[in-house]
This record gives C-alpha cells, structure tokens and sequence, in this order.
C-alpha cells in the first residue's frame, strides 16, 4: 500500500516533470481536487457528507468577487456563496497538477440563491479549455444547476472558463475534480467528451456519491415511476470482469421492475439543441445497468429486450446474472432521433418482469479545438504577469477564434496550433523593462508597445523574430542605444522600428543626434549605422573574450583543439592513452578482415587485443582528408574525458599514413538497428530498455555539457551514435565533432558550415551558424521521439515531414497511443510515455532557451524510470489504458483506502442537492 500512496503521489503532483511543475498543492491524495468557489480566506473544511476537504477558489482564479447567497436561500447547509464574474466576456479557473492524457469527471455546480439581490437568472456558457462544454440555464434561484463533463486532459492542466453571452453575470458555486481509469467511458476520448445529462439510482430513496462510489460520481434517487415496483437486496453486486463503467454496488443493489411481465419499463429522453451550435442536436450516450438481485428458482425466467423507438437496441434478449451488473450502452453516439424512447419488455418466455437498476445519459461533445502552442501560452502569461495587464486576458490566448485576447492578432490554420502574429499594447499602461518574453512569439508580424511608461534597454533577442516588420516602441522611457541586431533589420528593410519619444534612448555617440532629430516626427526609421561604434563594442568584447580565454588555458587541463593541431594534424598530441603501431593494428584486426562499420572518416573494425578484449579499430581512409582535423580532436577529446556512458578509448595510432582509433567495442551495435528492426535477428526493446538507454545516453551528454572543463558541445547527437554493450548499456560515440567552447565567454560556438545530420539539427543553429550545449538537447529531443516511436527522425509518409511535427500534430489531438512504437505491443506504461514525449518536445522547443538542459532531461527521465520500476514491481500501472491489461487502478485503491474512513455517511441526501435540473431534462418515466 505504500508504494501506492508514493507512486499515486508521483503521478499526481509531480509525475516525471515534477521537478519543473512547483505548484501548490491542488490536488488531494486520491487526486481529487474540490474547491468552494467563493468562500474567502485561505483554509478549507471538510465537506459533513463526502468528509472531502474544500478549499477556496483564490488559488484558482484572479477573476471575480466573492459573494454570499442572499439569507432567504441559506436554509441549505451547503452553497452560501459564490464567485461571481461581472468582468470580462470570459473568465477561467485553472486546474493544475492533473496528468497529461488521463480522464477525468469534471463538475461545476451553480447555486444562485439571488445573491446579487436582483432574482434575474443568467444563463451562460462554460468552457472547458478551448472547447465549448454547455450552455448553463439557471432557472431557479434555489435549484443547483449541475454541470458535468468526462473529458482526457492533454495536458498538466485544464481550464474551465465561464463565458458571458450576454444573458447575465456568470457566477459558479463549486467546481470538482475527479481522475478516473482511462479505461471507463470509452466513448471519452482525445478528441470527444460526455456531457452529463442524468445519472439516476433507480429504485432507491438514496442519492449515491463519495466514499459509496470511490469516483464520486452523483447518482440521484429516482425511487417511483408509474408501473414500476421496486426491488432490492443487501448483498454487494458485483461488476462483470470486462465491465468499463464501476457503477457502485450501493447503486446497482436497488432497481425496478414493471410491475407485471406483460408491462414494459419505459424512458423517454428528449434531445436538448446544443447551445453552442443553436440548432444542432448533439449525439446521446446512454448506459443502462441491470442485475439480478433475486435467486430464481429453476422454472422462472426474466428474459427481456431493450427496444430505442420501437426497434431492438440490444441485438439478443437479456439474460441476467444474479448479482453481476450488466452493462448495456452504445459505444458511439447516436444522433438519430429527436426523441429517445426505451422500453424494455419481457419475452414471451419470460416469466418474471424486466428489471433495471441505473441509467447514465450523455451528450457527445467535440473537443477537437486546438489551444495556441504552448510556448506561446506561456510566453503571454508572462507578459501578462509582468505587466499586470488589464485586460482581462484569461484562458487561452487565440482559441476559440470569438474570445481571442484582446490586442492579440492571432492567425489560424486547420490542423496546427494558432500562432499569434500580432500584438498591440499601444496604451497599456506598461511599465518596467522589455520582457525577453516578447522574443518567444516566434510568428509575430507586428509588435507595438507604444505610449507606455517602458524602460530599460531594448533587447536584441527582438531582432530574431525574423517575421516582424514593424516594432513601435514611440512615447516610452527606454534608455540605451538600438541594438545592433535590430539595426541590421532595419537597414536591410525587413523591419520598421519606430522609437520617437523616447528622450533617454541613446543619448551619446553620432547615431543619437540622429534620434534626437528624427523624434520629433512620428515615424522615424533608423537608417544610418552608427559603423565605428558598434565595431568598438564588437572589439572591446572579443579581447575580453580572448583574455578569458587565455586565463582559461592556464587553468584548463584540455587546450583548445585549434591550438594542439596544425593543419597537418602532425603535432605534438599528448595522449595518454596507449599508442598502437600499424603493425600491431594489423595482428590486432586479423589483416583489417571484419568490418563492423563505415562512418564519415573511414572502415570501423573488429579486432582482439592480446589478453582477448574485444575492440573496434578505426581507421581513418586515406580519401578523406577532410577528417583529419576531426579526427585528431576526436583523439585528443577522449583521452581526456571518461564516463559510464560515453564510449571509451584503449589508444590510437598516428603513424605515417596510419590514423586509427582503438575503442572499447561495443556489441549490440547502434541503437537506430535496433529502433528501425529491419533486421529479423534483432529483438524489439521493451519500454523499461528504451527508458534506460534514454537515460543513460542523456547522463553520456549532460556529462559533455556539465561535467567537463571547458565543457563539449558534442554536435552530433543521433542514434546512429548511441552504441549498446552486450548489456545493452548505452554509450555515446563518434565524438569528431565534438567542440570545446569556454562558459565563462562565449556561450555559443560560431561554425562556418552547417554540420550534424538532418533532421537532428538545431533550427537555430541552421539560421544563425551558432552552436550552443541546447543544439544538443534539440538532437536529444529527437534521439527521445525515436525511442517513443520507434520511426526515423525523417517521415516521408505521406508527404515529407520530421518526427517532430508528426508527433506534435498526434498529441495535440490526445493521440498518445498512435505514436507509441506498436512493436512495443502495448507493454508500456501510457503516463511514462506521455511524459518521455513531453520532454521530447520540450527538448525540441524552437527557441534554444525553452529547451530544459540536459540536467533537467536526466532528471526527468530518472523519475520517468522509477515510475516505470514502480509500474513493474506492482505488475499494474495506475491510470492505464487499456493496453496495459491493468485492473488494479485508481478506483480499487480508493476504495480500499477509505473501508475505515465513513460507513456511515453513504447517504447522500437529496436535501443536500435540491432538486437537480439535469434530471428535469433527463428521463421521463411512464
Ligand atoms: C457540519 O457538521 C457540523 C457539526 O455537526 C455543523 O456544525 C456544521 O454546520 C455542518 N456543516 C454543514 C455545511 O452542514
Ligand atoms: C432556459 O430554460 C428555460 C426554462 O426551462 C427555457 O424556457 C429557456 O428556453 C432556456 N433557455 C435556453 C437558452 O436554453
Ligand atoms: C398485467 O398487466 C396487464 C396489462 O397492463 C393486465 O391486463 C394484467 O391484469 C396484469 N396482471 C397482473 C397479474 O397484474
Ligand atoms: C422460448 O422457448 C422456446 C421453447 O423452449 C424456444 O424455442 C424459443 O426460442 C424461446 N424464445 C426465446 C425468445 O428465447
Ligand atoms: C494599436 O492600437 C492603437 C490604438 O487602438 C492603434 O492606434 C494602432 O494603430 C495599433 N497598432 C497597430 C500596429 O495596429
Ligand atoms: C507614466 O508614469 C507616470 C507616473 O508614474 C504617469 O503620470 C504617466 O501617465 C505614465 N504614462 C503612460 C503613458 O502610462
Ligand atoms: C512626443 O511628445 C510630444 C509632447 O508630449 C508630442 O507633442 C509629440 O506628438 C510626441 N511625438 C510622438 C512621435 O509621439
């Protein structure tokens, strides 16, 4: 049990990103998170029913007023206040510390109880992210309006927002949160949600919740209905082993019959237009529960249909177990009617009466809606929180379309997250320095931050939005020169930068009468170079650069290459490593007769040393002079550095013609053979296999970046350079083109051509020649997708596409398991691939500086391991698709840990919910 709690701990709150996700603690420890919005102050209660601990909303929301029901209402014990949202057509609660791609039970309960003092009802819509979720109808000022949403998550954290249309302020009295198996209600997937419409306890005078359904879910008494009589029993029903709903016992113990066999039971349910889309009716879900609670004796029978509008529903006659719930549902909406008609009648055989024990119905809704790119989300809420931006800018930023931001120009394509390509905050208000956030809104066309009360220097990193064309900074109080990036835009007349009022902005030198001059117009392009300037700068900083560097090579053990190697690459190499003769090499390969490999600089072979230790000569061929250099670093770097994880180096050879390296061999080959699988021979890797070489190549490369003085850049991370031990152990290789390059400095290294391999390639990189530790993590992002997907880094069906983008566009849509490696067959714990693919987007972030470092990768990759090790020891993973043929999720443990919390308050009362207008609408009994 204990290692449930920390493991359901771990999912919860930190799951493998935890090290970067530092919430407050929202969620509790059934992962629950229930919150009474409106209540004031800071601490909470627990709830005298559900004994569930509240809390208030002001850790939810920075929206709204707090707001007390009015006195006439309060006879109730629960619902005495509100938030109330009269700001703002939309207002949102977020919901944080949930796990990406799980399904949750979401519900919001709205309790009027007038307290605006006004007795108008308002009706609005709620959201859930980006999606519309229904319309809320309050009509009654005393009747709870329940709201209740299945959805999958496709993310850490989800939004409800209420939004007003206009018919009334938006208020909200209480807004739960509830995990579930991703295996219950499979008709909630990625890209659709159910909407509740009634879930009825049939037969009983007992509403049913939390702890009598460990997933709180609100079964409201429906105890009569004409004809009907009830039944009942005291033993505990069981659900049937490929049951997908857990309807509680305490729910399917009681039902109904008809009163006699040749009388039918039925519902009608009336189809409700979607209020999103006015005269559309959604799709209808409905599940029906019946058990048998009577031991029949051998001459009866209760044999029975289920018939929607006079049709059969169920294709054969219902047989019932004695007390196992079956389940009878649709598993794909249906649209067909505008009115829903069941009845459920006996066969002529029958000599019992049918009988029915629940009933849920749903409404289908899309959730295919796509939120703006996550760097994008975030960049925005910075600026939002740095300048406290007054316009209430809640949920997201360009989705839906009719709530975009206001100031945002967003622009939207089919399949792709929106992009936001404009930005206006003329007149905002502003204050403070330019946030670098500006720079990460990669697509932005126009930025205007005019008229505000700005200050500091203007960044360069501006300059590297290199679809802006018009920056208009006019009427701040910005100080310093114009950067030399943003100057080189505006020469070469890709960019209109206006900076007129801004009295402090460059105040010295020639370029500033310029300014001056110019400022007093309202446009004032920038079109002389203040040339001898800038190059001063450019100067003064690299002999600061050079100076460091030479205190550098005073303390450094490793020299820079450039200064070991002259062209010939015949110089005075201090390796420490053993020196081999070609002759030796020869005896040591058996005549250079097995070839294990061919990489840019020559033949790889296999060879025995004299006390019989396998090694992999290589040989550097004679065409290529090109690699010498390379080599030579390469040679020079590895006698140097020595890790667990990076390929180790016996000795080399350099002698007349003969260049060679002499490695520790390395059996199982490189790891793309054995992602790719071309090769029958090669078994496929298990997930725990693929999370280890994953780990233990990042620990290889966070070595490189952290663990080295000067540290590496190694500029050629693929999988073809992951090489496994006969343990299957990972170590990186081929370190040719390894560089050096000084922190203290430089944090980048400039190089003249674009080198590494396509499709690994830093998109930075590609555009600026600049090489930094966070190209390696770009790589590594694309090493981790491989490991997922087991495809190559270049997908070419059916058109041309990287991995990147092609498991961008699957997750977007919630579609974990289409990426997954099928090879895997299915043995993989969804969660850890979910979070592995995480960072590898994370690593592959566009801009370097979103990218995490390879520390942070080690870490979360650790954590993705011990989640795996945790899955294993238990043989069953919490929270697992149906993949993982786990039946000891979420549900069993909470039950299991609450036996000794309450039997006594499974009476839900009804009093405690009033009346329930989701049921007025749900079925009617005849
Ligand atoms: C919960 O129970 C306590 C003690 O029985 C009582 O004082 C309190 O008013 C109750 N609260 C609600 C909301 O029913
Ligand atoms: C709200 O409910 C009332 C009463 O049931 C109904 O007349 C009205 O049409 C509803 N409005 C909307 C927008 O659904
Ligand atoms: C059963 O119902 C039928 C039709 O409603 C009625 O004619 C009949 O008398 C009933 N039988 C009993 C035993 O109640
Ligand atoms: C009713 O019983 C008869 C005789 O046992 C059988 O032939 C028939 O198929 C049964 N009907 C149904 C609907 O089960
Ligand atoms: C920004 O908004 C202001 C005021 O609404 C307007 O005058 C200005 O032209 C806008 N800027 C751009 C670039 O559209
Ligand atoms: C800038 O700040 C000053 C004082 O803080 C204020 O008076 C002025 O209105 C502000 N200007 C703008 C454009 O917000
Ligand atoms: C600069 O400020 C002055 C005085 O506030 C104003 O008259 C002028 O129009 C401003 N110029 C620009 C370019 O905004």
């Amino acid at each position: 049990m204990a290692s449930r709690w920390l493991l359901l701990l771990l999912l919860g709150v930190a799951g493998c990103g935890g090290g970067v996700l530092q919430v407050q603690g929202q969620v509790d420890s059934l992962g629950f998170i229930s919150i009474d919005c409106g209540l004031p102050g800071e601490t909470g209660y627990a709830d005298n029913t559900t004994k569930l601990w509240y809390t208030p909303d002001a850790g939810y929301t920075d929206a709204g007023t707090n707001r007390n029901i009015s006195p006439e209402y309060q006879a109730r014990k629960s619902w005495r206040n509100v938030r109330s949202f009269p700001d703002g057509v939309r207002n949102c609660y977020t919901l944080r510390s949930l796990v990406f791609g799980l399904k949750y039970l979401i519900r919001a309960m709205f309790m009027h109880g007038n307290y605006d003092g006004v007795k108008m009802w308002p009706i609005f819509d709620i959201h859930i992210g980006v999606n519309y979720w229904q319309t809320v109808n309050i009509t009654d000022g005393d009747m709870p309006v329940i709201a209740e949403i299945i959805t999958v998550i496709s993310g850490e954290s989800v939004q409800v927002c209420l939004v007003n249309t206009g018919s009334g302020t938006p208020f909200i009295s209480s807004l739960e949160v509830r995990p579930l198996k991703n295996k219950l209600y499979p008709q909630s997937d990625a890209s659709q949600a159910l909407v509740l419409v009634a879930r009825a306890n049939i037969g009983s005078d007992k509403s049913i919740r939390y702890p009598d359904d460990p997933h709180d879910r609100i079964w409201i008494k429906l105890p009569t209905g004409y004809g009907w009589s009830p039944i009942s029993t005291t033993y505990e029903v069981q659900n049937d082993v490929n049951d997908v709903f857990e309807a509680p016992s305490a729910v399917t113990q009681t039902g109904v019959t008809s009163i006699n066999s040749s009388r039918p039971i039925f519902f009608t349910q009336d189809a409700q237009p979607n209020g999103n889309a006015k005269d559309l009716v959604p799709g209808y879900v409905f599940m029906m529960y019946m058990a048998e609670l009577q031991l029949l004796p051998s001459n009866a029978l209760r044999q029975f249909y289920i018939k929607l509008n006079g049709k059969l529903w169920n294709t054969k006659t219902l047989g019932l177990k004695y007390l196992e719930t079956t389940v009878m549902y649709n598993e794909k909406p249906d649209y067909a009617s505008h009115q829903y008609i069941f009845s459920l009648e006996a066969t002529t055989n029958s000599t019992l009466p049918p009988i029915v024990n629940a009933l849920e119905i749903f409404s289908a809704v899309p959730t295919t809606g796509i939120s703006t790119a996550a760097q994008e989300v975030s960049a925005m809420t910075t600026i939002k929180d740095k300048y406290q931006v007054k316009k209430s800018w809640m949920g997201d930023p360009c989705a839906p379309t009719n709530y975009a931001w206001k100031g945002l120009h967003c622009s939207y394509a089919v399949s792709t997250p929106p992009t936001i390509k404009g930005l206006n905050l003329s007149s905002s208000g502003l204050s403070g320095n330019i946030s670098s956030s500006f720079a990460s809104l990669k697509g932005l066309q126009y930025l205007d931050l005019s008229h505000n009360n700005l200050t500091g220097s203007i960044p360069d990193a501006l300059s590297q939005l290199s679809l802006l064309t018009l920056l208009d900074l006019t009427g701040n109080q910005l100080s310093g020169s114009i950067p030399s990036g943003l100057l080189r835009r505006t020469q070469d007349e890709s960019l209109t930068l206006r900076y007129g009022n801004n009295t402090n902005l460059c105040s010295n030198g020639n370029s500033c009468q310029l300014a001056k001059k110019k400022s007093n117009s309202m446009v004032a392009v920038y079109v002389a170079v203040p040339v001898f300037l800038v190059l001063m700068v450019v100067l003064l900083s690299v002999l600061i650069c050079m100076r460091r560097k030479k205190q550098g090579i005073i303390t450094n053990s490793v020299r820079p290459q450039n200064e070991v190697i002259n062209r010939n690459g015949h110089t005075s190499l201090q390796l420490e490593n053993r020196r081999f003769t070609y002759s030796e090499l020869e005896a040591i390969t058996n005549g250079f007769q097995r070839v294990i490999g061919r990489g840019g600089f020559g033949k790889v072979y296999d060879g025995f040393l004299e006390d019989g230790t396998q090694v992999a000569v290589k040989l550097l061929s004679e065409s290529s002079n090109q690699g010498v250099q390379e080599f030579l670093a390469e040679a020079q770097t590895l006698a140097k550095i020595h890790h667990k994880n990076l390929v180790s180096l016996f000795g080399y050879c350099k002698e007349r013609e003969c260049m060679a390296l002499v490695y520790e061999y390395m059996s199982e080959g490189a790891l793309d053979k054995h992602l790719r699988g071309r090769d029958n021979n090669t078994r496929t890797l298990t997930w725990k296999q693929r999370l280890l070489i994953a780990m233990e190549s990042a620990q290889g490369l966070e070595y490189l970046h952290k663990g080295c003085n000067p540290p590496f850049i190694h500029r050629d991370v693929k999988t073809s350079n992951i090489l496994l031990n006969a343990k299957l152990e990972a170590k990186i290789g081929d370190f040719g083109l390894l560089k050096a390059f000084n922190n203290d400095c430089d944090t980048h290294v400039s190089t003249a051509r674009v080198i590494g391999t396509p499709g690994y390639l830093d998109p930075e990189y590609n555009a600026t020649f600049q090489l930094t530790n966070k190209s390696d993590v770009f790589s590594f992002g694309v090493v981790l997708l491989e490991i997922v997907t087991g495809k190559p880094p270049l997908l070419n069906d059916p058109e041309p596409m990287s991995i990147i983008q092609w498991t961008r566009q699957r997750l977007a849509r919630g579609n974990i398991e289409g990426v997954v490696d099928t090879r895997m067959h299915g043995d993989h714990d969804v969660n850890g691939v979910w979070r592995v693919a995480d960072t590898a987007l994370k690593c592959t972030a566009q801009a370097a500086e979103q990218r995490p470092s390879m520390t942070e990768v080690v870490a979360l990759l650790h954590e993705c391991l011990e989640l795996e090790a945790a899955r294993n020891h238990m043989n069953a993973g919490f929270y697992t698709a149906g993949s993982g043929g786990n039946v000891d999720g979420y549900g069993g443990y909470a039950t299991g840990m609450l036996t000794n919390v309450s039997q006594s308050s499974s009476a839900f009362e009804m009093e405690h919910l009033g009346r329930v207008p989701t049921m007025s609408t749900g079925p009617a009994v005849r």
